[in-house]
This record gives structure tokens, sequence and C-alpha cells, in this order.
């Protein structure tokens, strides 16, 4: 590494022991995605891939596995005696850099903007440690920032929650955990950490006090947004960080002139995108990667998750999307289940208690009431009448179902796959549908009807008899 690069380390091997999990907590979820992985994207808008560095320790595997993608590096801390003992694991990894900005993996909502403004401030100011500091409604649990004098930007210490003396428990000042450091002076003086607490770990917090007794500037930059610094160290608090998140989300949709009824009633996931003038009612959840175009409606009690919908589509109340893509003019639901792989083509329609899965269902045709459409291709212009039926799976495989354009299949239909229904053909009404049925014709499959006249009289005449 270049001497004048700064490197990122996320701290991220810590167990959690407050969230009472067996997952790590860093892997758990705020708007839809771990808290580390929101830490990894913010700090990637700053810096390369090449320059971050994640410590990884509790459940190592797991949590590597979850930025995989992302081709940041990973340095194993084997065992975690405290966030400054995670910083000694770092030595080898970051040690040619200039600067080391250190951030943790469950402060979750800090905005890039803040990551570059602390690397600009740490330039200027020349430190040897600058700390990222906010002053929330609450600082109970924070370690607190103790500044020279009031109005001095220099600081003293940082002293923990449980390590505060009385006469400290009246300083909002906090710490982030969000630091940068001149990376040479930091690993001059680190061998000075200690285990000396109530917890005996190394606390990175005590290089404040550590790197000022032996000459060296520290400094504090204030974040007017207390928010963005919130960590998460129980349920609770991550819960308060995921209502946080998500109605940044639906503020920052509504400012892209999408309508959000009653947002603080809807789920929806930070990767979402909405074009403008579509219209989220109350109690919708709108989940991973989906994707939904321009003057759309989504009525309540749907959830829709790494679906793609393009414009106009209407989405009657309590459908269920997975995985799915829906075309132009689409109307969905109510209580449709759009199961992955289904592709619904322009303005057709899916209605009451359809299910499909892995089916394409062509534009322009209906599917209106209680069918189950599975492993099928569907042309254009059909109509799938209610309660038909594939019937894609054997007890072993499944089998696929072809529909041509234009076919009219009879409700109550059956169609035992694999099986092709050839285009502008016609299916009676409660026909199973074994073989193939070619282009333009009637297809009849069952038994035909039998009237016995007088069978109800005739009966009750002869039980009188017996
Ligand atoms: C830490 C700070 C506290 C600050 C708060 C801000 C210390 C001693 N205290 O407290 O001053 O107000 O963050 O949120 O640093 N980790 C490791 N290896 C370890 C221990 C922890 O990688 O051996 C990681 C954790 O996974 C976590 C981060 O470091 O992501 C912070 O650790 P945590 O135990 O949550 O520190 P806090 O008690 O919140
Ligand atoms: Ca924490």
């Amino acid at each position: 590494m270049e001497t004048n690069r700064f490197a990122i380390a996320v701290l991220a091997a810590g167990k959690g022991t407050r969230l009472k999990s067996k997952r790590a907590k860093v892997l758990h979820t705020i708007g839809g995605q771990p808290l580390l992985r929101h830490v990894v994207d913010a700090v990637l808008q700053v810096a390369a891939p090449e320059q971050v560095f994640v410590v990884t320790g509790h459940q190592a595997e797991q949590v590597e596995q979850a930025l995989a993608s992302t081709g940041v590096h990973f340095v194993r801390q084997a065992e975690q005696l405290g966030t400054g003992h995670a910083i000694q694991a770092l030595r080898e990894a970051v040690g040619g850099s200039s600067d080391l900005l250190v951030l943790s993996g469950d402060v979750p909502l800090i905005h890039p903007e803040t990551i570059a403004r602390l690397r600009e401030f740490h330039r200027t100011q020349q430190a040897a440690m600058t700390i990222l500091t906010a002053r929330p409604e609450n600082p109970f649990g924070y370690g607190r920032i103790l500044r020279v004098a009031p109005d001095s930007a220099d600081v003293a210490a940082i002293v923990e929650q449980k390590s505060l003396a009385p006469e400290q428990h009246h300083l909002g000042e906090i710490n982030s955990g969000i630091y940068a450091f001149h990376t040479e002076t930091l690993y001059r003086h680190i061998a000075s950490l200690g285990a000396n607490n109530v917890h005996g770990e190394y606390y990175l917090t005590d290089m404040a006090a550590i790197l000022r007794a032996a000459g060296e500037r520290v400094v504090a930059l204030e974040t007017g947004d207390a928010t963005e610094v919130l960590g998460a160290n129980t349920i609770a608090e991550m819960m308060q960080l995921d209502t946080a998140m998500r109605l940044a989300t639906a503020r920052r949709l509504m400012a892209e002139g999408v309508t959000i009824f009653r947002p603080d009633t809807c789920v929806i996931d930070s990767g979402v995108s909405i074009g403008a003038d579509t219209v989220v009612e109350p109690f919708v959840q709108l989940l991973g990667n989906t994707c939904i175009g321009a003057d759309c409606r989504i009525r309540s009690y749907s959830v829709i998750q790494n679906s793609t919908l393009a414009d106009d589509i209407l989405v009657r109340n309590s459908c269920v999307l997975d995985h799915a893509i829906v075309e132009q003019g689409a109307q969905l639901g109510p209580f449709a289940h759009l199961r992955p792989q289904s592709h619904i083509g322009r303005e057709a329609h899916v209605g009451n208690f359809v299910e499909t899965k892995k089916t394409r269902l062509g534009d322009k045709s209906k599917a209106n009431h209680l069918a189950y459409l599975g492993d099928s291709d569907i042309g254009s212009g059909c109509n799938i009448g209610a309660g038909v039926i594939t019937c894609n799976y054997d007890g072993v495989d499944k089998h696929p179902t072809k529909i041509g354009d234009g076919v009219f299949v009879g409700s109550n239909a059956t169609l035992v796959a694999p099986v092709a229904i050839e285009e502008n053909s016609y299916i009676a009404a409660a026909s199973c549908i074994t073989h193939p049925v070619p282009s333009g014709a009637l297809a009849l499959g069952r038994a035909p009807q039998v009237n016995k006249p007088g069978w109800v009289a005739k009966r009750k005449t002869a039980r009188k008899r017996q």
C-alpha cells in the first residue's frame, strides 16, 4: 500500500452478548440488510474495496460470506479481547497506510458524507486521533467525551459508561465508535493499552488518554445528526434503528414522487426503488431488491419481495409476490400468489386465489379465479377459467404445460403435464386433459352426462315398499 493512502477498518468480530441471540450481532438485519452490510456500503462510497479491512472473529465464515460480493479484505481476530485488541490484530494489514479510519460494524446509519468529513477534518487538524462524537437525547451506555475545555476541540479522554465517576454522569457528548488515526502514531503507542477495567478488555477508547499523555493531538468532530451514530447493542435498539432507516427510505421515495400513505405502517427495505406517481397503501411490505415502476397502485396487506413490476400495475389487497416479473398494465389480486419465476405479461390479469410458479402468462391473458399454474408457458389472449389446475408434479418429477395463444380453458379443467395445447383451441369445462390438443380444436375430456327421467320419484316408491 502506498504510504499516503488511508485504510478503513470495520470492527465486526464481537459476539454481541447483549442481544442474547445465536447469530452474530453484525449479521442481524435492519432495513432488510445485515448491520455490517450497511456500514460497508457506506464505507465503499468513499473508499475502494482494497482499502477496506473488516475484522472478523465470532462466526467469521458467515460474516465474511455476507460481504463476499464486496471485495473487501478480512482480518481474523481469533479471540475477541476488545476493540483495542481488534486494532492490534490489524497491524500487519494496515501498517503501511498513512491514516486509518475505524468504524463499528454495529453503527449502521452512518452517512458516507460524514465519513468523508471525518477524514478531511482529521487531515486538516493533523491529529494523531480524531473522534466522531454526537449528543444524542439519551447518552446512556456510550463512552463519554472528556474535552480538555468545553469550547476546545481537544479531547483529554474517553470514559466508558461503567467507568464514569459520579460527577461525569452528566457528560452528554458520546463516542460514536468511529475514529481516524495517524496509523504510525497509533501503532507506536498501542502497546500501552491495558485490560485493567470492569470487562478485562483492551479498550480502543483508552488510546485517547494514552496519545494525549504522549503529547499527541487528540480531537473531536461532533456530528449534528446524532441518529446516524446510534449503536445497536440490543434487539430493542436495533428495531429503533430499523424504524429510523425505513422512515428515511420512505422519505427518499416520497421526495422522488411516490405517495406512501401511513409510511409508519409500511415495511420498505432500503434496496427498493419505486417510480413517480405510484401509490403505496398502508400496511404494505416491499422487500429485498424489489423494483416498482411509475403509476402503479399497491393496495394494503400485499408483500412483494425481490420482484420487478413495470408501470401502470394494480396490485389489489393481500397479494404475495416473490421473485416475480410483472409487465406493464397488469392487474393482480386480491389474494394472488406469484411464486418465483412467475412472469406476468402486459395487461394480463391474475385474480382471486390464483397461484403461479415458474410460469409465463402471456399478454392480455386472464386467470381470474382459483387456479394453480405451475411450470407453464401460457400464450397471449388466453382465458384460464376458474379452478383450472396444471398437474405439474407426478410425485417424483415436475413436468411442463404449454398453452398457445388465444386458448380458452374452461372452468375446473385439469391439465395433466407434460401436455401441449395448441393455439386457439377450446377446453371444455371440467375436462381432464392428458393428450395434446391441436390448434382450433374443442377438447372434451369428461364423462358424458346421463339423465335418468323420473329417478327421484321411483326411488321414493321403492323405499316405501321395503
Ligand atoms: C464502543 C465504545 C464506546 C462507544 C460505542 C459506540 C469501546 C471500549 N467502547 O462500545 O465508547 O460509545 O462503541 O457504539 O470501544 N469488536 C471486535 N472485537 C472485539 C470487541 C468488539 O471486533 O474484541 C467489534 C464489535 O463486533 C462491534 C464493535 O467492535 O462491532 C464495537 O464493540 P461493542 O462491544 O459493541 O462496543 P460498545 O460497548 O458498543
Ligand atoms: Ca456497540
